[in-house]
């Protein structure tokens, strides 16, 4: 709190009077009471000088009989300098009515007529006294309030300011943090992408099956109106599915099951207790273990390895199951009528082997990813080389790499990132033959 904003502990009293006795007797009697500092001035040019050196005189009394200026003059005049200062005029009896009007015209607050009365005089000072005090504290609590509010207000711009600054610094930091983690998943999905590569070339009976079982789970998974995050769980946990066949004798990876002899089919089995064990230490991976371990539990509980059926076999492993049975028919068939023939071989599964309830879901999904490639008298084939590829062509048949690794499914419609994988693994692995597109007439 600054010094003008306290409270006046006592009141500064102007006298005025050029008869030295008169403010003599003033200053005596007013000096009985502590509250009062007196300054004395004998003529109304002196009175105005007293009033320029002390700001804050509380009560002025002036004599109105002065030469060079009345007592009504200077006090209009010590108005201007002091307009908070109480004024009282003496005056004789001859000069009450000037008194009156100058009363009237606000210049005086209070005249006392000569010779006083102390008693009068005393009381008189003490309510201007007291009514300067009163003023005085007002204007002090007012500056107060004022000053206050100000302040206030400057806080608040800051605290705004701040708080706008950190939200935009938390905006910032959380959208950094939601980027690194966009491409810690994007990493994470890509390695496991390139895992399910290594899976299918041990296993190259089935080129392609991993990816194939991974988007038709997939598929599924959203056509039932699963949260994202367990579609995206449900398609890694299908691309891992067989992960355990890679610690397979070559033997084994080569027969059906039908051919297997006892003790072959058992070590066969043992490949979802393998996977599973497999991607344990990964953390991120665990809960996908459990769906790799019963992929091959079949829904009467038939299957393996712990038999369970209908519901208690987790949801993501029922949907691997269908989309692993449809994959593997899907190769025991000549490619041009394999997709008719495994759908219709999928019919004596349901209900045995797989979940009936997931027969209708599949059916679309099927639907939506292998009868992509259609002819039509707006399309035509073409053979062209990796550089001739351009986005919109379809691709023809499964195409494989030199080392016979399957890189694209038949009817993947070639996009920017598919060309430019095509032409890089043509370079690190390349394969003879052109390869077969479809293309709209119009742009042929
Ligand atoms: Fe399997
Ligand atoms: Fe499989």
């Amino acid at each position: 709190m600054s010094e003008n904003l306290e409270s006046p502990d006592s009141v500064k009293i102007l006298l005025v009077d050029d008869e030295v006795n008169i403010t003599k007797s003033l200053r005596r009697l007013l000096m009985q009471s502590e509250d009062y500092e007196i300054f004395v001035g004998n003529s109304g040019a002196e009175g105005l000088e007293q009033i320029r050196e002390q700001v804050d005189i509380g009560v002025i009394i002036s004599d109105q009989r002065m030469p060079q200026m009345t007592g009504v003059e200077f006090l209009g005049e010590a108005r201007k300098l002091a307009p908070d200062a109480i004024r009282i005029l003496l005056t004789g009896y001859a000069d009450i009515e000037a008194s009156i009007a100058a009363i009237n015209q606000g210049a005086v607050y209070r005249y006392l007529t000569k010779p006083w009365q102390d008693d009068e005089l005393l009381s008189t000072v003490a309510e201007a006294a007291s009514h300067y005090r009163l003023l005085s504290e007002n204007k002090r609590l007012n500056a107060l309030v004022a000053k206050q509010n100000a302040e206030l207000q400057d806080w608040n711009t800051r605290l705004k300011q701040r708080v706008l600054d950190q939200t935009s610094q938390i905006r910032a930091k959380s959208d950094a943090l939601a980027e690194m983690n966009q491409q810690l998943r994007a990493g994470f999905a890509e390695t496991i992408e390139a895992l399910a590569g290594l899976i299918e070339m041990r296993d190259r009976r089935v080129p392609g099956h991993s990816r194939n079982v991974a988007e038709l789970v997939e598929a599924m998974a959203t056509g039932l109106d699963l949260p994202a995050e367990e579609v995206r769980n449900y398609r890694s946990a299908a691309l891992l599915h067989d992960i355990g066949k890679i610690g397979m004798v070559d033997e084994l990876l080569r027969k059906n099951l039908a051919e297997m002899d006892e003790p072959e089919r058992i070590e066969y089995q043992r490949h979802v207790v393998r996977g599973q064990a497999a991607i344990d230490p990964v953390l991120e991976l665990r809960d996908l273990g459990l769906l790799i371990r019963h992929h091959h539990e079949n829904y009467d509980g038939s299957g393996f390895p712990d038999g369970l059926g209908k519901e208690d076999i987790p949801l993501g492993a029922r949907l691997i199951t269908v989309a692993d049975c449809f994959e593997r028919k899907l190769h025991q068939f000549a490619e041009d009528e394999a997709l008719q023939e495994a759908l219709a071989a999928m019919k004596q599964e349901w209900g045995g082997r797989l979940d009936p309830g997931l027969r209708k879901v599949f059916n679309s999904a099927a639907e939506e990813i292998f009868c992509r490639l259609e002819f039509s008298a707006e399309v035509v084939e073409r053979k062209v080389s990796p550089k001739e590829l351009e986005v919109g062509m379809q691709l023809r048949h499964d195409l494989y790499s030199g080392t016979g690794v399957l890189l694209l499914k038949k009817g993947t419609l070639f996009d920017e990132a598919a060309i430019d994988a095509i032409k890089r693994c043509f370079m690190i692995d390349p394969f003879e033959r052109e390869i077969a597109v479809l293309i709209e007439k119009n742009s042929a």
